[in-house]
């Protein structure tokens, strides 16, 4: 099996969770498989280990892109920045607002999370209809901040996130598909 099938094999699916008709991808069991959550976080470290793709920040999106952006971060040797559901960050803050799959959100991040010219990977664990991580997107270049790539775990690629996110000018990095 190759790594793909075998993280794919890993992600549980539940229906009609959080609301009727979504097919919700849960990467919980993948987690809790040290094996598993081993090749998955070395999969990220051996991509963005390389000289021309090793960014200076990571930034992870709340709440499951934390738990492998600052692993990641913390492997590659660099910092860890948040980008939070707003009401969450206690300094000054930059704000965007966007549609989801389920709802609409607001994300936040610290005006000096980042810095102008700095090179950012944006991580998150699944890629939907594409509007958290095109508002992170927003958010960081608000701040001069240059986002190199996107990473996920999980694309969707029905709900045309990916699509939306490529041909709005950010190459992303996804392991598994789910149609
Ligand atoms: C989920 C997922 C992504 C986002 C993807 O997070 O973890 O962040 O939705 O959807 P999109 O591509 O349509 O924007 P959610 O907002 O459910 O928050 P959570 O991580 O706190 O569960
Ligand atoms: N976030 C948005 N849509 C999702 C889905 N179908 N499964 C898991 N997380 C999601």
């Amino acid at each position: 099996m190759d790594s793909s099938a075998y993280l794919r094999s890993h992600i549980r699916t539940v229906p009609d969770w959080p609301a009727p008709g979504v097919q919700f991808r849960d990467i919980t069991p993948l987690l809790q498989d040290p094996k598993v959550f081993r090749v998955l976080i070395d999969t990220f470290v051996h991509r963005y280990m390389d000289k021309h793709l090793r960014p200076d920040v990571v930034a992870g999106l709340d709440a499951r892109g934390f738990i492998i952006g600052s692993v990641l971060a913390y492997e590659l040797g660099v910092g860890f920045v948040p980008i939070r559901k707003k009401g969450k960050l206690p300094f000054t803050t930059v704000e965007e607002t966007y549609e989801l799959e389920y709802g609409s959100a607001t994300v936040e991040l610290h005006t000096d999370a980042v810095r102008p010219g700095d090179r950012v990977l944006l991580v998150d664990d699944l890629i939907a209809t594409g509007g958290t991580m095109m508002a992170g997107k927003r958010l960081l270049e608000k701040l001069g901040a240059q986002v190199m790539e996107g990473a996920a775990i999980v694309d969707l690629p029905e709900l045309q996130g990916s699509r939306r996110l490529r041909e709005g000018g950010l190459a992303l990095f996804t392991l598994v598909d789910f149609s």
